[in-house]
């Protein structure tokens, strides 16, 4: 299984219609994928308690997560780093399972960088904690240049290398 996170809750995010095109790429090569985005959050994932017993406000995604052999996450920079709302999910994951997994990294920005900020900010967290990460990285600078109104992706370049990025990742979590 591989699961898919958007982190970020911002709406009408870009890292959203990114992380939307590599969830219909990874089901064209395999159909053990799931979508996490994370403005589908509970509110209690956000009240003091949940700290208490974690992860029990967010029981469905942990559990999603700890069955996952790969994960994938898309993620923006905010602020030099991981978007606030991400670091806040991972802070409720159950340590240290879910954390003994592969991991790989899109990271997204506006500016010229691609987000390399947050890519290496969350490469760190999870190697810290016990993740495996796949070194192919994936930075993707401009993002508002490469979707149409209609958010479908324009850029046959970017198509192209997600592609290419999807297929080398599920060979290196062995898992088709
Ligand atoms: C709260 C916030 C902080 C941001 N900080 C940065 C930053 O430090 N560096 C950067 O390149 N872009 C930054 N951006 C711009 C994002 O790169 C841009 O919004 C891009 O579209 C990816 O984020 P999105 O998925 O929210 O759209 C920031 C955006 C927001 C909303």
């Amino acid at each position: 299984m591989i699961e898919i996170i958007i982190s970020t809750m911002r709406h009408g995010a870009f890292s959203r219609k990114v992380g939307n095109e590599v969830f219909n790429i990874y089901k064209i090569l395999t159909n053990d994928v799931g979508l996490i985005d994370l403005k589908d959050l509970p509110k209690e994932a956000f009240l003091a308690d949940a700290y208490d017993d974690r992860p029990r406000a967010i029981k469905e995604f942990s559990d999603r997560l700890l069955k996952a052999d790969g994960v994938v996450v898309v993620i923006p920079e905010y602020n030099s780093g991981v978007p606030g709302v991400m670091k806040h999910f991972i802070d409720l994951w159950k340590f240290p399972e879910t954390f003994n997994r592969k991991f790989t990294i899109i990271s997204v920005s506006s500016g010229a960088f691609g987000g390399i900020r947050a890519s290496g900010h969350l490469g760190e967290i999870l190697l810290n904690r016990g993740g495996l990460i796949f070194p192919q990285k994936i930075l993707i600078p401009n993002v508002e240049s490469l979707f149409n109104e209609k958010d479908e992706m324009i850029s046959e370049k970017d198509k192209i290398r997600l592609e290419n990025h999807s297929k080398a990742f599920i060979e290196f979590v062995g898992k088709k």
